[in-house]
């Protein structure tokens, strides 16, 4: 057994959809709380004055006070880790994008060691960031993939990642088969899925670059593997919906594609969806298939709006990601800030409460994952990231003025990024502090 460690300051957590439910039924703030873990799991959360005091000698105590925020670690729904090094690049749209900058960096992934330096940065610059778990994809060449697994597993995080499938439409040095992208993904879903805290995503980039039979596959291997994920791109830009309809013409629709291959359902997460229609939005409603919310994303590369609140009141799974590396940065604290912006630009005016949900246990919901993480609760895997709120001397400075909790936690989802993070824990061990 562990050393138990018990951790105290404001605490928050959700217990339900704040979007269908409410935030005065589902969001839960303490003022002085103590969250107590062991053996990788949270074991107990209470008022300080009614657990503090009663804590044994055998137990590690550390008090963080009063201006730092107990609360579960950040979920990314969506990222590309081998794009690190691609964050910033100028210029283009999606499909020149890809072409210009991403398709060229992901072939350096042929090299495993490139892939474990990047890996490892991705990782370390997460856990700064306070992300404890994100679905992420790899490049085509199954070495990326067991470097993203084995910098997880180092660390005992809670990943989910998957090879990319193409087939099609990219470089030489970037194209599978369909037999080999089956064969490939077969041997490391048995290699990483389920082993230790780590899920396989079955990974096609998007239809446009997969072919039928390669579709067809991945169907195929998600039926032989249903406990697997399924991620992908969908809807993100017009000049892509129009590329992806001209090569399925008998698909009515883009979701149509994705549907004909039996792609969708609970545990397939696709990126962006700013696009859907209403019909197809009611399909993923009632098929459980999430939609990965990418603002800073679909600002940089000039994509469009995601209209968060309609989406929500279809009864979308929604989750909220950084999709790095058009995405600007891997704080979801800034994607807040940028979900915040877009949510205005459509009529919107997200509450701080509502982001802080969807950055946690909304983002666990849609990916299936909230009986395991995203809440501080007993029972939950003990991700947890400790928040200062003032974490530096402009927050400081503003948060003299804050009359209430949610005005507080606004300004951090506004005005803050990774240096609010004070300490991340995985599985109940301290893996990050500022
Ligand atoms: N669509 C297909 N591949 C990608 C990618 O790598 N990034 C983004 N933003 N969209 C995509
Ligand atoms: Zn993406």
């Amino acid at each position: 057994m562990d050393k138990k460690i018990a951790i105290r300051g404001q605490m928050l957590s959700f217990s339900g959809d704040a979007f269908a439910l409410g935030l005065a039924d589902t969001m839960h703030h303490e003022n002085d709380a103590v969250v107590v873990m062991q053996d990788g799991i949270i074991q107990e959360v209470g008022s300080a004055d009614a657990l503090w005091y009663s804590l044994g000698d055998d137990v590690k105590k550390i008090n963080y006070g009063q201006d730092h925020l107990i609360m579960p670690g950040f979920i990314d729904s969506h990222v590309h880790y081998p794009q690190t090094q691609i964050m910033a690049a100028y210029g283009e749209q999606l499909i020149d994008w890809l072409n210009t900058y991403t398709f060229v960096a992901e072939q350096q992934f042929s090299d495993p060691s490139h892939a474990r330096e990047v890996a490892e940065v991705f990782i370390n610059e997460s856990l700064r960031a306070g992300t404890t778990t994100s679905a992420v994809f790899a490049t085509v060449h199954p070495d990326s993939v067991d470097a993203i697994f084995d910098a997880a597993s180092e660390r005992n995080m809670r990943m989910i990642a998957g090879k990319v499938w193409m087939d099609r439409h990219a470089p030489e040095g970037l194209l599978d088969t369909a037999q080999s992208a089956y064969d490939d993904s077969q041997a490391l879903i048995k290699k990483w899925h389920g082993k230790g805290r780590n899920l396989y995503a079955i990974t096609p980039r998007f239809a446009p670059t997969s072919s039928v039979e390669q579709l067809e596959l991945a169907g195929a291997l998600w039926q032989e593997h249903p406990s697997c994920y399924v991620q992908s791109h969908i809807s993100e830009s017009q000049k892509e919906i129009e590329w992806a309809l001209s090569l399925f013409p008998d698909c009515k629709d883009y979701l149509a594609i994705y549907e004909r291959f039996g792609l969708l359902g609970p545990r397939a997460i696709y990126g962006h969806g700013i696009w859907l229609s209403d019909d197809e939005r009611a399909r993923c409603a009632e098929t459980g298939t999430g939609i990965a919310h990418c603002p800073t994303s679909n600002g940089f590369l000039g994509s469009g709006l995601f209209d968060l609140v309609q989406a929500k009141s279809q009864g979308l799974a929604v989750g909220l990601a950084t999709d790095v590396g058009a995405g600007t940065s891997l704080s979801m604290l800034q994607t807040m800030n940028q979900a915040y912006q877009v949510a205005q630009l459509n009529g919107h005016a997200l509450s701080a409460g509502h982001a802080f949900y969807l950055a946690t246990r909304g983002t666990a919901e849609a990916l299936q994952l909230a009986d395991k993480v995203g809440s501080i609760e007993a029972g939950k895997e003990a991700d947890v990231l400790v928040m200062d709120m003032k974490s530096t001397d402009l927050i400081d400075f503003r948060m003299g003025f804050a009359e209430s909790f949610e005005e507080q936690l606004f300004i951090q989802m506004i005005m803050g990024d990774d240096r609010a993070t004070a300490a991340t824990y995985v599985a109940g061990v301290c893996v990050y502090q500022k």
